[in-house]
C-alpha cells in the first residue's frame, strides 16, 4: 500500500505526508443497523491492504457511581455520552501515521476497562458507529461517508413512513436478541431503553445526520453490490497514491495523454 514507509519502529514522531495520508471512511447508522457487518465485509475484501477498524463505542465515557445507580436513566444515544475530544485526538495521531491506544469499553459495567487497544497506522481506517456523521470535526476527517440502513424509503410518504417503522422493528428485534445475549440485559430493560432513549435519540441526531453521507447502504451487510463499489472504489484512491509514489510527474503524464 502507499503507506508502506510507516512503521511503527520507525514513525518516530514525523507525520506522514499529506499525499500519503490513510483512507478514512466513516460508517454511520442506527443500532443493530448492521454497521459492524458492512465493515467486516470491506475489510475482508480489502485483503491486501493494511486496514483497521475504530469503533465509536470504544469511545463511551465512564459512569460514575452516581450515574451507575441511575443507569436506567442515562441516555447512552446522545452524543454526550461519547468523549469526541478523546476520539478526535486517536483519530488525528492515526491520520498522521502514529500508533494509539483506543480504550477499550464494557457495556456490562457501563466503564472503560484494561487494557486498552493499541492500533498501528494503516492504508484503510473506518470508523464506524452510531454518531461518527454527528460532529463536525470528526465528519471533516473522513475521506468517505457511508449510512448504513435498512430499507430503502423510495415510496410515496405514508408507504416510506411504514417501511421506516419497520426498520426500526427489525432493528429492535436484533437488539433485544444481542442485548440479551452478548450485554448481559433483559427484555424489559432492553425495551425500556428502547422507547425512552434509543429512538427518540435515533429521530434527533442519528437520522438527520444521514444527509451527510456520500453514500448510503440499502439492506446493510446483504448489500453486495454496494460493499463492491466502496472496495472498488478505496482500491483506486490507494491505486492514485501508489502511482504518485512511483511516478511523481503521473499527473503531467495524464494531462498530456489527454491533450
Ligand atoms: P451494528 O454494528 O449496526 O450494531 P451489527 O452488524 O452488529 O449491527 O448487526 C446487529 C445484529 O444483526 C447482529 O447480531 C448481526 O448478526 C445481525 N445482522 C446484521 N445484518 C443482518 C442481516 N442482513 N440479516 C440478518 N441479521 C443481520
Ligand atoms: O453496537 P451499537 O451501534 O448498537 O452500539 C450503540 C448502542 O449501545 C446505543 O444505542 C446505546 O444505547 C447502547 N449502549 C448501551 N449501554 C452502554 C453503552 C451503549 O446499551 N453502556
Amino acid at each position: 500500500g502507499f503507506n508502506d514507509h510507516i512503521s511503527v519502529e520507525s514513525n518516530g514522531g514525523f507525520d506522514c505526508p499529506k499525499n500519503k495520508q490513510p483512507f478514512i471512511i466513516g460508517v454511520a447508522g442506527g443500532t443493530a443497523s448492521g454497521k459492524t457487518t458492512v465493515c467486516n465485509q470491506i475489510i475482508s475484501q480489502l485483503h491486501d491492504q493494511r486496514v483497521v477498524l475504530v469503533n465509536q463505542d470504544s469511545f463511551y465515557r465512564s459512569l460514575n457511581d452516581d450515574q451507575l445507580v441511575n443507569v436506567h436513566e442515562y441516555n447512552f444515544d446522545h452524543p454526550a455520552a461519547f468523549n469526541t475530544e478523546l476520539l478526535l485526538s486517536c483519530m488525528e495521531k492515526l491520520r498522521r501515521g502514529h500508533p494509539v491506544n483506543i480504550p477499550s469499553y464494557d457495556f456490562k459495567s457501563h466503564k472503560s476497562i484494561e487494557p486498552s487497544r493499541l492500533v498501528n497506522p494503516a492504508d484503510v481506517i473506518i470508523l464506524e458507529g452510531i454518531l461518527v456523521l454527528h460532529d463536525f470535526h470528526v465528519r471533516n476527517l473522513m475521506n468517505m461517508k457511508i449510512f448504513v440502513d435498512i430499507g430503502l424509503c423510495v415510496f410515496p410518504a405514508v408507504f416510506a413512513y411504514l417501511l421506516c417503522s419497520l426498520n426500526s422493528d427489525v432493528r429492535l428485534a436484533r437488539r433485544i436478541q444481542r442485548d440479551t445475549v452478548e450485554r448481559g440485559r433483559n427484555i424489559q430493560n432492553v425495551l425500556d431503553q428502547y422507547s425512552r432513549f434509543v429512538k427518540p435519540s435515533f429521530e434527533e441526531f442519528i437520522l438527520p445526520s444521514k444527509k451527510f453521507a456520500d453514500i448510503i447502504i440499502p439492506r446493510g451487510g446483504d448489500n453486495d453490490v454496494a460493499i463492491d463499489l466502496i472496495v472498488q472504489h478505496i482500491l483506486t484512491k490507494l491505486g492514485q497514491h501508489d502511482l504518485c509514489k512511483i511516478y511523481p510527474n503521473i499527473n503531467v503524464i495524464f494531462s498530456t495523454f489527454q491533450i
